[in-house]
């Protein structure tokens, strides 16, 4: 079973093919990123542009990477949400015509839950990837952080799983990307105020956490299964809720910068690049970074004491981070096999990937004729 899978939803435009789920034949990327850079975030608009140019050669380039034609293909895989509107058009409309033209299968997918399906790759004869070297055991709970997303799921197996808990405002890559904005460092934010981090003291100040408390009702349900079982652990959980929320943090960097320079919250934020000086910037990258992924390795320990799962997997951008990396590793009593980063960010190789598990596990395909886009799918 070999799918070819097709990726618009935000500033890259890409394409993977995956066989049986597990083996990467190839993963073509363009990122319009440098476009956007000036910006300081992804323009909508201007990622739309750029998807019109660059899919079909990205499309041909996965074929040539994989040494394959379209007679080798058993379907075709696309997100259809979330995302934003006119980028996930292009992949959309290309994988829609494409399926009709070629007669094949059409699979929409679930951005989010694709990014969980990237760390079901194992092998690859392709150069410069370094892989798990074995897929994840059911059940599986699934940390998926990134620009868009801030998610905790827990996977009883395929297709069968529950969303514990989500970003209630900003995921937190966006956090990283706003303080970056903030510190007058380059987007995207993480790898840069990661770096930045590294010449300051994570401890020089206190920031707050967000405390959320409201627990939803798929949560509530879930639990309310497992009390029978266990009502003596589920007594101790029945509180805890597994949201986030980043707004607030981002906000109270705002306000210590200002206060840093003797400002008031008057001073606006872009004069701050230049008020501050490089120790202040390094302590606040470092103390910020240390409090947002904190923020989100105590929800994920939490999830891991009440679900007791056989394996844990992160993914998205954020996964890429060293801080989360590190804090997982001394906190965490399970060994985590991270992926290669390049299937960590955005790629059209996990969409393949879970492609071939539908396929395989006979869920339902779409429509090539009236597939529509779903900006705001959720889990
Ligand atoms: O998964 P991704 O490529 O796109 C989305 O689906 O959003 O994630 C991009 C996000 C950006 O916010 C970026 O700042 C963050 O991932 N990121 C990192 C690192 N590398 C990328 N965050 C923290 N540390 C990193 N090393
Ligand atoms: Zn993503």
């Amino acid at each position: 079973m070999i799918i070819l899978g097709i990726e618009s939803s935000c500033d890259e435009t890409a394409c993977g093919i995956v066989q049986d789920g597990t083996e990467l034949l190839a993963n073509a990327v363009f990122s319009s990123m440098d476009l956007h850079v000036q910006y300081g975030g992804v323009v909508p608009e201007v990622a739309a542009r750029s998807h019109i140019e660059s899919i079909t050669p990205v499309i041909n380039q996965a074929l040539e990477e994989a040494e394959l034609t379209w007679d080798d293909i058993d379907g075709i895989a696309v997100t259809y949400g979330a995302g934003l509107g006119g980028s996930l058009l292009v992949g959309v409309m290309a994988a829609r015509t494409l399926a009709i033209i070629k007669n094949k299968p059409l699979y929409a997918i679930n951005h989010v839950e694709a990014h969980v399906y990237a760390n079901f790759i194992t092998a690859t004869s392709l150069p410069d990837y370094i892989l798990p070297s074995a897929a994840p055991v059911f059940p599986c709970l699934a940390l998926i952080v990134s620009g868009g997303h801030s998610q905790l799921a827990l996977f009883r197996d395929h297709f069968d799983y529950t969303l514990l808990g989500q970003t209630q405002d900003d995921a937190v890559g966006e956090a990283f990307d706003k303080v970056a904005k903030i510190l007058g460092l380059p987007y995207p934010g993480g790898p840069s105020v990661g770096a930045a981090a590294l010449r300051g003291n994570p401890y020089a100040f206190q920031l707050p956490k967000a405390r959320m408390t409201a627990v939803n009702p798929v949560l509530q349900d879930l639990r309310a299964q497992r009390s029978d079982r266990s009502a003596k652990n589920s007594e101790e959980f029945s509180e805890i809720s597994y949201d986030f929320s980043f707004s607030g943090l981002k906000t109270a960097v705002l306000r210590h910068a200002q206060a840093m320079v003797g400002k008031d919250f008057t001073f606006p934020s872009k004069m701050l690049p230049e008020a501050l000086n490089d120790a202040q910037k390094a302590d606040i990258a470092a103390v910020f970074q240390r409090i947002a992924i904190e923020t989100v390795v105590d929800k994920a320990i939490q999830a891991y004491k009440e679900f007791s799962p056989a394996s844990v997997v992160i993914a998205g951008g954020v996964a890429a981070s060293p801080e989360l990396r590190r804090q997982l590793k001394d906190r965490l009593p399970i060994e985590i096999a991270y992926t290669d980063p390049k299937l960590c960010t955005d790629n059209g190789a996990m969409v393949a990937a879970l492609g071939c598990f539908k396929a395989a596990h006979n869920q339902p395909t779409a429509d090539p004729l009236s597939l529509d886009i779903q900006p705001n799918l959720s889990m």
